[in-house]
């Protein structure tokens, strides 16, 4: 069997990381969740006050950037890859609504972008990889073998995500959490550099009406036809 690159792209909420997880896991790649380096650079934002509801220090962040140092750390118990920022465990921070808030903002930033593109071009020079995010078909892995595009309606998806926030405990509104995904996606689909666009070479997943089960299903075919 040949290794190869799996670039996996879509909506906010829309299960990528559920799907990129279980199939790297089945196939024994790697698997690189890019949206928890976004929102771990968010999170160092507003840790440094350069972020909040009504003021964004944009130059600031860019010139903090030589000194945020992002590494995922493999934690065996969990079965999956933790985000440390700074040798730090952030894993639960860079998950809460707050981030959420900000992440696409940050996200805007050029020279953001570029850092994380090179370290994400670096991790997956091997191949062997599962990548997921909004331009990894596009832009981080425009040659990868297989190209998935998820998409889903945005209240399924804002329910499944508030479905995950109170089983967490966080106090939230499902109001709140369409709201947040909505505004995602038209900053993520609206700005000018490296905006979500579906790569012509990509396959479509619609998931509004399919399970988990079913999704692994038809994406492992697509694999074992690439392969
Ligand atoms: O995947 P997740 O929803 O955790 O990503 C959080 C945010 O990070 C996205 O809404 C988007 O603004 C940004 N992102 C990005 N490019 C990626 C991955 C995430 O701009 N490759």
């Amino acid at each position: 069997n040949k290794k190869i690159t799996i670039a996996i792209d879509g909506f906010s909420s829309t299960g990528k990381s559920t799907l990129a997880k279980q199939l790297a896991n089945h196939l024994g790649y790697v698997y690189v969740d890019t949206g928890a380096m976004y929102r771990a650079v968010a999170f160092f934002a507003m840790q440094n006050g350069y972020i909040s509801t009504d003021f964004f220090e944009k130059e600031s962040l860019i010139n903090s950037l030589p000194f945020i140092r992002l590494q995922f750390k493999f934690n065996a118990d969990l079965g999956f890859a933790e985000m440390y920022l700074n040798d730090v465990n952030v894993e639960t921070e860079i998950r809460t609504i707050e981030v959420s808030r900000f992440v696409s903002k940050v996200a805007e930033v050029s020279e953001v972008r570029s850092k994380l593109v090179e370290q994400q071009k670096e991790m997956g020079k091997d191949k062997a990889i599962v990548m997921d995010g909004r331009d990894i078909g596009t832009v981080v892995f425009p040659d990868a073998e297989l190209k998935i595009f998820m998409t889903s309606s945005a209240t399924t998806r804002a329910q499944r995500r508030y479905d995950e926030l109170v089983q967490k405990g966080d106090a939230v509104t499902f109001e709140d959490v369409l709201k947040n995904v909505e505004e995602r996606d038209y900053i993520d689909t609206h700005r000018e550099d490296s905006p979500l666009v579906m790569a012509d070479d990509a396959i479509e997943i619609d998931n509004s009406h399919l399970n988990r089960k079913e999704q692994f299903d038809l994406v492992l075919e697509l694999v074992t036809d690439t392969i």
